[in-house]
């Protein structure tokens, strides 16, 4: 020792006073001077070549002048008995890994200075970290497939084989520091802000958020709400450097990479050096902290909190375990740790979820033009015209809009236009969209929790069972002190429990609306474009003709389409002077994306596959009901189904979630499950549907 004091006096010309402090690689002392001056020698590894070290010294001279946070060189490497030496100055603080707790101020500040030292980093480069480094995370999946194995608990090593991580785009790369660990982060106790950050020895050209990454992974050790501590140093770090999205995507996989590879480093070292007890310093926290960061029950519950603070409270959540989706695939939904689903319920990705025509038709629209129906376009016309074909002669004139709520909400206008009255007939239970108005006209939401019930232009009709519950309908007519506006209904009721209409009924009903001079609307948003199989609209099954058709949901497999289609002769009593128009109903992306829709739905014959796959479906739902009693009814058609249990449908629907198979429950008292799978549905989902559903069930 002090040989090395000496040889320090002579060569940096500091007399000084040494004490030993911790390292893992180095070996670095702590110098005191006569002054009280304190500086740090840095003895290093025999192994060091001395290009990583001038690499070293470069840096923090490069940053001396950008960031106040790191040590300065002082004077030039030195040699000692075959080590290469490097004095450096001494930064007070104490290891943030000492700090409890990390206050949000003290970790927005880390994000902070980490923000400027990515900064200040783009600009800086040198030869020797361009490397091929066990500890760079961009050699993650090398360093957990070779040492994991090392790893003695099963399930620890289980764990940490799935943190392998590759990022779905290439990212953005520059010189990190590399190993911004809570020993490496030092804080000023009294301020409770980052006073500095030591150690360049980790330092390599690699993913620029990779410092980001790294902090937050020892971050995260001890933490009871990990994500709250990472978003505080999340958004210092933006504040003073932008993430790119493939980079945010990116950041959490690369924590869950980052300690993975550090049980795999310590597997491996520990194997080596089974006396070094630097190892085994912060394997502890990060053998706890792993599992909890990698279990979705953490990350959904904070999706939740956040969802809680962010978003209004009465926005529900699907099932008891909510799903964090983060891909859809045809009839499948990924969750965010790659876990498919079959989904057998969400019809608004009729065609199915991402659909790749419907997504390029959209997206080659979107690079030539979006704009108004101000303009002229052929687009819409060839859609309109496509669209119309679909329907009864009659049904002659579209007005584009934005959603189902929207295009109910035009319906009910232009009915009133055409019968200059109010009055409407609705169908109990029934659901037709979430403005003023349509909540005025949904007995489902008016008499349902937080309702104020009907208000007197709207006439509540009971749910038919059989065609004689037409007569209510037909005395309420009767009844009436107002004239008639109109009759809305589903021609096959969902939301009141995947109901099938009886024979005849919707007839005699639109009759006697007609003869009161009425207009009948037929909301087929959730019942149209095949889906049931036998026809391509629901209406069309009872051999009616509405006068006013209301489409939604699938029309545009996701994106935000809704049409209205009516006579000439309703368009004209509609036309009275004052324009319609929606700034982005009917433009040209919505047109592209609907017309793709409607080709594909002809293309690829799916009218006719729900009608094969849900008879199949139905025949297989059927002999389970000759096993399981719980089921009271099966109906519908097509890919349009309901399965009636005796009690609430909750239970089986979370339980099926939990097997991969997603459903939802209808019917004013929960008991129906709604099957109405996007229409690539199979025969193989349909059996994978039926054996879970049976399974589910006969755990009682
Ligand atoms: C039958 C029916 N009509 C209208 C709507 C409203 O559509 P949107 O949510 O697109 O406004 C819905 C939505 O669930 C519906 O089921």
């Amino acid at each position: 020792m002090d040989r090395l004091l000496q040889h320090v006096e002579d060569r940096f010309g500091i007399r000084a006073s040494a004490r030993k402090l911790p390292s893992e690689r180095d070996q670095n002392f702590l110098l005191s001077d006569d002054s009280g001056q304190r500086f740090v020698l840095k003895v290093a590894n025999a192994s060091e070549s001395r290009v990583i070290l001038e690499a070293q010294n470069a840096v923090m001279d490069y940053l001396s002048e950008r960031v106040p946070f790191c040590q300065r060189v002082i004077g030039e490497i030195v040699q000692f008995d075959g080590h290469y030496v490097r004095l450096v100055t001494y930064l007070p603080g104490v290891p943030l890994a000492e700090i409890n707790p990390h206050t949000p101020g003290l970790l927005h500040d880390l994000g902070q200075k980490l923000g400027q030292l990515s900064r200040a980093l783009t600009d800086f480069d040198h030869p020797a970290v361009h490397r091929d480094f066990h500890w760079d995370l961009a050699n993650g999946n090398r360093i957990v497939n070779e040492y994991a194995p090392l790893i003695e608990k099963a399930e620890l090593r289980e764990l940490v084989v799935k943190c392998r991580f590759e990022p779905e785009t290439e990212l953005r790369r520059s010189v990190i520091h590399g190993d911004a660990n809570d020993y490496n982060v030092l804080v000023d106790p009294e301020m409770m802000t980052v006073s500095g950050l030591i150690d360049f020895g980790d330092m390599v050209y690699s993913y620029t958020v990779g410092d980001l990454a790294i902090a937050l992974a020892y971050v995260a050790l001890d933490k009871d709400r990990p994500r709250d501590a990472a978003r505080e140093v999340i958004s210092g770090y933006t504040s003073e450097f932008g993430l790119l999205h493939e980079e945010r995507e990116a950041l959490w996989p690369l924590v869950r990479l980052r300690l993975a590879m550090s049980i795999c480093m310590a597997a491996y070292q520990q194997q080596q050096q089974p006396e070094n007890e630097y190892l085994a310093i912060s394997q502890k926290a990060i053998e706890k902290t792993l599992p909890r960061i990698y279990t979705d029950e953490y990350t959904i519950g904070d999706l939740m909190a956040t969802r809680q603070r962010l978003l209004g409270r009465n926005l529900s959540v699907a099932y008891e375990k909510p799903l964090h989706i983060v891909r859809g695939s045809m009839q499948y939904l990924y969750d965010d740790e790659g876990r498919r689903y079959l989904d057998a319920y969400n019809n608004v990705a009729h065609v199915g979820h991402c659909h790749p025509k419907v997504v390029a038709a959209g997206q080659r629209q979107m690079e030539r033009l979006n704009t108004n129906t101000r303009y002229l376009s052929e687009l819409i016309l060839e859609y309109a015209e496509k669209l119309t074909a679909t329907l009864p002669e009659s049904l002659s004139v579209c007005f584009f809009v934005n959603s189902g709520s929207e295009a109910n909400e035009l319906a009910i206008r232009l009915a009133r236009a055409h019968t200059k009255a109010r009055d409407m007939i609705v169908l109990e239970h029934a659901y037709h969209g979430n403005t003023t108005t349509l909540i005025d006209l949904s007995p489902y939401k008016h008499h349902g929790r937080g309702g104020e019930g009907a208000p007197a232009w709207v006439h509540t009709a009971r749910l038919p069972v059989s065609v004689a519950d037409a007569q209510h309908v037909i005395d309420m007519v009767q009844k009436l002190d107002a004239p008639l506006c109109g009759f809305i209904a589903e021609s096959m009721p969902s939301v009141a429990g995947q109901i099938v209409l009886p024979d005849g009924y919707l007839n005699q009903v639109y009759d006697t609306v007609h003869d009161a001079g009425g207009v009948c609307i037929a909301d087929e948003v959730q019942t149209g474009f095949g889906r049931i199989g036998t026809h391509f609209y629901a209406f069309e099954k009872y051999g009616v003709v509405p006068d006013i058709v209301v489409l939604g949901k699938p029309i545009g497999n996701g994106h935000p389409l809704g049409a209205v289609i009516t006579t000439r002769r309703i368009a004209e009593s509609f036309d009275n002077g004052m324009e319609f128009f929606s700034t982005f109903g009917g433009n040209n992306v919505s047109c592209a994306i609907g017309l793709k829709v409607l080709e594909v739905v002809y293309e690829e014959n799916l009218q006719a596959h729900a009608l094969k796959v849900g008879e199949h479906l139905l025949a297989g739902l059927h002999e389970l009901d000759q096993r399981r009693e719980v089921i009271r009814e099966i109906r519908g058609s097509g890919f349009f189904l309901g399965v009636e249990l005796v009690e609430e449908a909750s239970l089986v629907v979370n339980q099926m979630r939990q097997r991969g198979i997603l459903m939802g429950t209808e019917g004013p008292r929960h008991n129906v499950i709604k099957i109405r799978p996007p229409m690539p549905f199979t025969d193989s989902d349909a059996d994978q549907l039926v054996q879970t559903l049976d399974e589910v069930l006969s755990r009682g």
